[in-house]
């Protein structure tokens, strides 16, 4: 059954699915070797010239909302233009999560921002109890993401980004009940 993921508005953002009217946007911001050299080498480099269209057209939007949900990120400023996209699925390989900001955005604390309504409802929603994550070592700013929503460091595997600077992933873990508690945490202070 699909079920179209949600919108969601945070202070400065709205997450909302992404469509075939982002491919421009996406194609402005993602397809960057700064974006681009700390994901999985599954990942052509050079990009080729119709690879966005072809990622949504057959990757994304045919699973969107069965066991893939993939949120755009927005300014509330300029609710039309995507700048980043933050992507989760059913099954972990080894990981069930993906995001990239175009780099204009990077340090503001906008990826904080985003993975939590999608983390919520990964938990709340979508039955997941645990989530994994994996960036490649060396990759500071998303291990910092991930330290920050209370995810646990599960260890460090040799793997293969665009980038052959990185050889090794880190792994990571997120509990249902862990990041309960840190939300009630948060809600007490
Ligand atoms: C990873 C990425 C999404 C982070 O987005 P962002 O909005 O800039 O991240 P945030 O601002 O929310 O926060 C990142 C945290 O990392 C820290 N950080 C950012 N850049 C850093 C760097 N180069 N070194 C160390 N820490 C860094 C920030 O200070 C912040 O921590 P703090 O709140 O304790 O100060 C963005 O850098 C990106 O798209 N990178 C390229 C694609 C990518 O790496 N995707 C993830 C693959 S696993």
């Amino acid at each position: 059954m699909r079920i179209q993921p949600p919108v969601f508005k945070t202070s400065r953002l709205i997450l909302k699915p992404v469509s075939i009217t982002d491919i421009p946007a996406y194609q402005k911001y993602f397809v960057d070797f700064e974006v681009i050299r700390f994901l999985s080498s599954a990942v052509p480099w050079p990009y080729p010239e119709n690879g966005v269209e072809y990622f949504l057209e057959n990757l994304i939007l045919p699973r969107q909302g069965i066991d893939r949900w993939c949120f755009g990120i927005y300014l509330q400023t300029k609710p039309d233009e995507l700048i980043g996209c933050v992507d989760l699925w059913r099954e972990p390989r080894p990981e069930n999560r993906g995001f990239w900001l175009g780099r204009p955005f990077w340090g503001q604390g906008l990826m904080t921002e985003a993975v939590g309504p999608v983390t919520e409802y990964a938990f709340s929603e979508l039955g997941f109890d645990v989530l994994y994550f994996s960036n490649a070592l060396g990759n500071l700013a998303s291990r910092r993401v991930k330290e920050k929503s209370g995810a646990t460091l599960l260890g460090i595997r040799p793997a293969s980004f665009v980038s052959s600077e990185f050889t090794e992933a880190e792994l990571w873990e997120l509990k249902k009940e862990k990041w309960m508690e840190s939300k009630r945490i948060i809600s007490e202070f």
